[in-house]
């Protein structure tokens, strides 16, 4: 039987980024992940980087290239009644910005400093499932090259995503969950266009929601608010170009750069939190403890926020053989949750079209958009929760 001393399920951001932070500590992790190394790598999603997410990476050493690469912005703009209104993060939050980069390419540095380290990240791992986590030695066991393996653990972290097993394997009734599903999906696409506006754009437009951004400066990432239940089919390219050309319409010379589309899909949307986020020795982490709609670009730092207190209670206890920290990861990192969770509801809630809502509902909508575009104390508000809110300090 393999042995570490923590066990990690996935190797999403929130595994990897724990992993190579226990290293840093000199602490022992293997992390076992059901896709291949390619998939993982590939795999488009977040884009947008708090100044907090930004500075932790720099600090444990992994941030060369996203220093080299990634678009610092300083603001974004709001687009509503067909025009654009900016909000500028740096001026009202004291010289704070966010970085675009995107997650894959998160992983993909993450993943070569943990291999450059001789870290243990098994991809392609079958079966895994998780056992004895309310004993002092929990194991994983996962089926990998034809073989089937156990590794013992001291502790568990699961970093296995809203559809991983972890959560799962929780007992009935410990955790409680609290949840809103919301009545929209977003299609997002890739394309190889260089992006129409330096900045983000968030549109709220009659038709629904839509979103300019980018990878970089040929590349632009896009997004439309569609059915809940829509079928990537029904969107073939050119009907996507028209709508983001109607929704994301502004002044007289603006136009959207249209270009080759290179991935679409549909994503839906959800509000989710369990509390708590540890059940025995075993600690979730990132979207396997909640999902945040992605209107707020909040969900991979909130699962960096998450490891950074895991991190620092895990050494703690390895340290002074405390226990406090550990025992307080929940409640520390819940507190952080729930302010993200009201700004992430409140962005989808100001941007979005919602099917049963009246006129009133809708004048209401953009009452809230020119108050927030037109106060400053409005605009801060925006601005300090889009920048992310100080990371507390662990236990
Ligand atoms: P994941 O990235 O989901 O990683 C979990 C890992 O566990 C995966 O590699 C998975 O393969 C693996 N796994 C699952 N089950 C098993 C199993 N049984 N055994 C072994 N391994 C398993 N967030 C932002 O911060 N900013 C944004 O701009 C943003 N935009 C987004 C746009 C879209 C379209 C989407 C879909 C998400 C967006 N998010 C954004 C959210 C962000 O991508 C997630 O919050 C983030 O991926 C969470 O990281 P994680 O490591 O917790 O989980
Ligand atoms: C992205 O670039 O993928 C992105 C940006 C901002 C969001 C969500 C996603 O709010």
């Amino acid at each position: 039987m393999k042995r570490t001393q923590v066990g990690i399920v996935g190797a999403g951001p929130a595994g990897l980024l724990l992993s190579h932070l226990l290293h840093l500590e000199g602490v022992s992790s293997v992390i076992v992940e059901s896709r291949s190394r390619r998939h993982v790598e590939e795999r488009i999603r977040a884009g947008v980087l708090e100044q907090g997410t930004v500075d932790l990476l720099e600090e444990a050493g992994v941030g060369e290239r996203m220093r080299a690469e990634g678009l610092v912005h300083r603001g974004i703009e709001l687009k509503f009644a067909g025009a654009g209104h900016r909000i500028d993060l740096a001026e009202l939050t004291g010289g704070q910005g966010v970085t675009v980069y995107g997650q894959h390419e998160v992983v993909k540095d993450l993943i070569a400093r943990r291999l450059a380290d001789g870290g243990e990240v098994l991809f392609e791992a079958e079966d895994t499932s998780v056992h004895g986590i309310d004993t002092d030695e929990p194991t994983i066991r996962y089926r990998h090259g034809g073989e089937e393996r156990t590794l013992s653990c001291d502790f568990i972290a699961g970093c296995d995503g809203f559809h991983g097993i972890c959560r799962s394997a929780v007992p009935a009734g410990v955790l409680n969950t609290f949840e809103r599903v919301y009545p929209f999906a977003w299609l997002g696409i890739l394309a190889k266009a260089p992006p129409a506006s330096e900045e983000l754009i968030y549109a709220s437009h009659e038709n629904g929601f839509a979103l300019l951004s980018m990878r970089s400066p040929e590349i632009s990432r896009l997004y439309l608010q569609v059915a809940p239940d829509e079928a990537v089919e029904a969107w073939p390219d050119a009907r996507v170009w028209d709508e983001l050309q109607r929704r994301l319409a502004g002044g007289e010379n603006w136009h959207l750069t249209e270009g080759p589309v290179t991935q679409k899909s549909i994503t839906a949307m959800r509000s989710f939190v369990v509390e708590p986020m540890q059940y025995g020795r075993m600690f979730l982490a990132g979207d396997a403890a909640h999902i945040v709609p992605p209107t707020g670009a909040k969900g991979m730092n909130l699962a960096v926020a998450d490891v950074r207190v895991l991190a620092r209670a895990l050494d703690s206890y390895y340290r002074t053989g405390r226990t406090d920290a550990l025992e307080g990861y929940s409640a520390t990192c819940l507190r952080r949750i729930w302010k993200v969770q009201r700004f992430s509801w409140w962005m989808t809630s100001m941007l979005h079209r919602f099917e049963d809502d009246n006129a009133f509902d809708r004048r209401r909508q953009i009452a809230e958009l020119e108050y927030v575009t037109s106060s400053r104390a409005a605009a801060a508000t925006l601005a300090e929760n889009y920048v992310g809110l100080p990371m507390e300090a662990a236990g």
